[in-house]
């Protein structure tokens, strides 16, 4: 009934569980996966509103003993001058080599809790239950895990796998639509950067999808976290195909980067703007043909993404306040930017010596204005 996604990583292999009723079931299948443990539940305080409880439950009726540890909802709490103190916190619950850190929450609490499972006694295990669309096909997947400081987001952090991964469909009824969305951004990014056929799905399915009907639903889930566990298996450590995964961010990361990466812009609707924008890019090159990237911002916008830069609050933007972000964000020795780029609806290739000419260029035909 529930969909297994296998990842696997040298000497190393976790099941990525899709469902529903699976916090349910959660002591039972922890104990399954990692035999018996104390636990420390880590989550945010909106999302411990709705599936603390339950999860409480499941791990008393499996008789895991646990401790939680309740982080403010948002970004903020991935601030490195936090970190410290949910450390303190953490060791004074009294922890040992055996301590399982459960992860419920968003991508948010999924990195924070990755970060200080990767941190304590330089490693300990831990179980991600994603709650958002997003945690559940992209930020649960891969092991990436991190802070963030001043000089950016992520930039401090650690490859650290889960020993299991827990996707219970039936959370996201509670996500709010936007933040819903968001996710389904990241999910077409799977079938444009390499698989055509899903992408005609998503297009076919995405109002069912959206309306969390479980088999669509949950085959989409199952079939993204199948990509994303590929390309990180060949690809653990961010070498070459993961990079594809970075398609529509390097544009979305500067208009995070100029909303503040809050509520103005979610990472998801910066992610859907900028895979439009990367197609304009891509026709610009000459790579890929204008009616392919016309169905792409379509269908962004039929299920109610935005897909311009005058739909987000701030607008306009400076263009060369945007390249700044940029350059900062994938630079090149010679002043060239890196994009990811679609060759066609499913295939994309990176391309590292991009003038910064032709990216002002999009950007100004975009909406974005030059210095006065
Ligand atoms: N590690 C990775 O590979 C990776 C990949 C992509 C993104 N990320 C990180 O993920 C984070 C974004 O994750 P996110 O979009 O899940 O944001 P989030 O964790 O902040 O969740 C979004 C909001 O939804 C609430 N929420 C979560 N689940 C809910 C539910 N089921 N019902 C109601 N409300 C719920 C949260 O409290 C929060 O307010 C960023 O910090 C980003 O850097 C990491
Ligand atoms: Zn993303």
């Amino acid at each position: 009934m529930n969909d297994c996604v296998i990842v696997d990583l040298a000497g190393r292999h976790y099941d990525i569980l899709i469902g529903q009723g699976l916090i349910a079931d959660a002591g039972h299948r922890i104990l399954e996966a990692v035999g018996r443990r104390r636990v420390i539940i880590v989550t945010d305080e909106t999302v411990a509103g709705y599936y603390l409880v339950p999860l409480q439950t499941a791990l008393s009726a499996a008789d895991l003993r646990f401790d939680v540890v309740t982080v403010p909802a948002g970004e903020a709490s991935k601030d490195i001058h936090k970190f410290p103190a949910l450390l303190e916190q953490v060791l004074a619950l009294g922890i040992d080599r055996r301590t399982l850190i459960v992860a419920l929450g968003g991508g948010v609490v999924g990195d924070l809790a990755g970060f200080l499972a990767a941190s304590l006694l330089r490693g300990i295990d831990f179980v991600q239950i994603p709650t958002t669309l997003l945690a559940q096909i992209d930020s649960s997947v891969g092991g990436k895990t991190g802070v963030n400081t001043a000089q950016g987001k992520n930039l401090v952090g650690a490859f650290h796998q889960p020993r299991l991964v827990l996707a219970d469909l039936d959370t996201l009824r509670t996500l709010p639509r936007r933040e819903l969305l968001a996710g389904y951004a990241e999910m077409t990014k799977y079938g444009l950067l390499g698989d055509a056929g899903f992408w005609a799905e998503l297009e076919a399915n995405a109002a069912r999808i959206l309306a969390l009907e479980p088999s669509p639903l949950a085959a989409a889930v199952a079939h993204c976290c199948r990509m994303k566990a590929g390309i990180v298996a060949e690809d653990e450590r961010e070498a070459g195909r993961r990079a594809l995964l970075n398609l529509g961010h390097t544009f979305g990361h500067a208009f995070e980067a100029e909303t503040g990466f809050g509520a103005t812009l979610l990472h998801g609707e910066g992610v859907a703007i900028g895979m439009v924008l990367a197609a304009d890019l891509s026709v610009r090159l000459g790579r890929l043909n204008s009616a392919d990237a016309e169905r792409l911002k379509q269908h962004l916008e039929s299920v109610g993404l935005p897909v311009r830069l005058a739909q987000i609050r701030n607008a306009p933007f400076q263009t060369d306040r945007l390249l700044a972000h940029m350059a900062h964000d994938k630079k090149a020795a010679d002043g060239k930017l890196t994009f990811i780029v679609l060759d066609a609806i499913g295939a994309a290739s990176v391309v590292s010596d991009v003038d910064p000419a032709i990216v002002a260029e999009i950007l100004g035909r975009a909406g974005a204005i030059s210095a006065a």
